[in-house]
């Protein structure tokens, strides 16, 4: 009797230490597949066809394009547009176009700061603050609509709302021609942009909008590694590479050769009903839908673009992985709030991810990859008022 009794509890210790075994053989190899490949295989994935990679984890109505190497500006080099993008630069660079004469579109789009400048948001006419923060003006030629509520179809659109905004340059438009054409040093580039000497709002207009459509940063490790240079990803970019894919998500939002779907989430930044309220692409469509919702933008040269989010509130990149991880801001209505129609909603795309935080190290490193060197342009010489010629006599 004894003995049977030991063997059955034999019998038990041992179907349970196999049990335990196979549960550990089994969530070792879940991790295996969740966690995916060696960083080997992982190089030779990410070597072929883009065709043949690891099918992206995105979501089923979302219309979304593979990550691919950065085309070059079209409108760079090619000859009968450059009197006019010479002009553009000109402008750009120019304090004139401001009442005051101290702010040029570069004293907020500084090309040394990747045409941002490193503030929370930006500082116009008479040190007064806007509410949002500069973006980038890199590959602006791709990333249309602009404004990050896209309330500017195009640059043209786009080009002469700073002129005429009280926070920013605080220049009537009615009045600018005619302070233009009064500077003879422009006469030169305006005849050769456009024939003749006339100054008009829309060639001011169409000039800064060629110029800023041939911003484009250097070539990336990225780009490099998407060419055919198989070295170019360090291992970090590499798995940062794969999670952003598929673990992490933000391909179903920040896709395609810029790293934007060009369209507009919430992300639950929009403090609704607090002093940092901005309800972002409502203001331009009044759709309900729209509360909130800011477009996406482009992931190129952005570790260098920093203070980051339309509002410029997020200063650290290791703060943005972490929110992202938890699936970004839900904020609950106040009980005051609770039955407005408007209060938003944070985009469903966003859960939770759970990101070690080896991987948000990863994913950091693949955003520098992204992210090429420091990019200086000269300013160019300003047109003098009595005419560039007398100037050089
Ligand atoms: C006082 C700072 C300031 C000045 C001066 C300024 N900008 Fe901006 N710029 C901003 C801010 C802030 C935004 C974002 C505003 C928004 O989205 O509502 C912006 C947005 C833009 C965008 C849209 C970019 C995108 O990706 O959506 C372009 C293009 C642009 N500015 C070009 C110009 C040009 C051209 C000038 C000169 C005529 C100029 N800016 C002058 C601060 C400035
Ligand atoms: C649901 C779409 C969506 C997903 C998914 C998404 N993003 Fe974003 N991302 C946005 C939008 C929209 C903004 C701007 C939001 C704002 O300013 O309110 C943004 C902003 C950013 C910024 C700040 C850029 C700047 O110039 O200020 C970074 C960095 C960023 N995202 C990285 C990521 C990473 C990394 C992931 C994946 C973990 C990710 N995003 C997933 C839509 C998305």
């Amino acid at each position: 009797m004894k003995t049977t009794i030991k063997n059955i509890r034999e019998i038990g210790l041992l179907s349970t230490v196999l049990l335990f075994s196979a549960f550990v053989w089994f969530s070792c190899n879940k991790e295996n597949t969740e966690k995916g490949y060696t960083v080997e295989k992982l190089r030779e994935i990410y070597s072929d066809e883009p065709s043949n990679w690891p099918a992206p984890n995105v979501d089923a109505d979302i219309d979304w394009k593979e990550i691919a190497p950065v085309p070059p500006s079209p409108y760079k080099g090619v000859d009968s547009l450059q009197p006019l993008i010479e002009l553009g630069k000109v402008l750009f660079f120019d304090p004139r176009l401001s009442s005051s004469g101290q702010i040029s579109c570069s004293s907020c789009h500084d090309p040394q700061l990747s045409w941002s400048n490193g503030r929370t948001v930006g500082v116009g006419h008479d040190h007064q603050l806007g509410q949002r923060n500069t973006p980038s003006l890199f590959y602006s030629w791709a990333t249309t609509p602009l404004f990050w509520d896209g309330r500017a179809g195009t640059l043209e659109q786009q080009a002469l709302e700073p002129v005429a905004n009280p926070l920013e340059m605080h220049q009537g438009l009615h009045l600018l021609p005619a302070k233009i054409e009064k500077i003879k040093g422009y006469q030169p580039y305006f005849e050769k942009a456009f024939g003749d000497e006339v100054v008009t709002v829309d060639r001011i207009a169409s000039a800064l909008a060629y110029f800023q459509r041939t911003l484009e940063g250097r070539e990336s490790k990225l780009d490099k590694f998407l060419k055919g240079d198989k070295e170019a990803l360090s291992d970090d970019a590499l798995k940062g590479l794969h999670l952003f894919r598929t673990k992490a998500r933000c391909i179903n939002c920040h896709n395609g050769p810029f790293l934007t779907d060009n369209k507009f989430h919430n992300l639950g930044l929009h403090y609704y009903g607090r002093k940092y309220e901005d309800l972002g692409r409502y203001l331009v469509t009044k759709d309900t839908a729209d509360v909130g919702r800011f477009k996406t933008p482009t992931l190129r040269e952005v570790m260098r673009t920093g203070p980051w989010m339309h509002n410029g509130l997020f200063p650290s990149m290791d703060g943005i992985m972490n929110m992202y991880d938890h699936g970004m801001a839900r904020p609950k209505p106040r009980p005051e709030f609770e039955d407005d129609p408007l209060f938003p909603k944070t985009s469903d795309i966003l859960k939770p991810l759970g990101l070690t935080p080896q991987e948000k190290k990863e994913l950091i490193a693949f955003l520098e990859s992204m992210t090429t060197h420091i990019y200086r342009m000269p300013r160019p010489e300003m047109p003098s008022a009595e005419g560039n010629n007398v100037a050089q006599q």
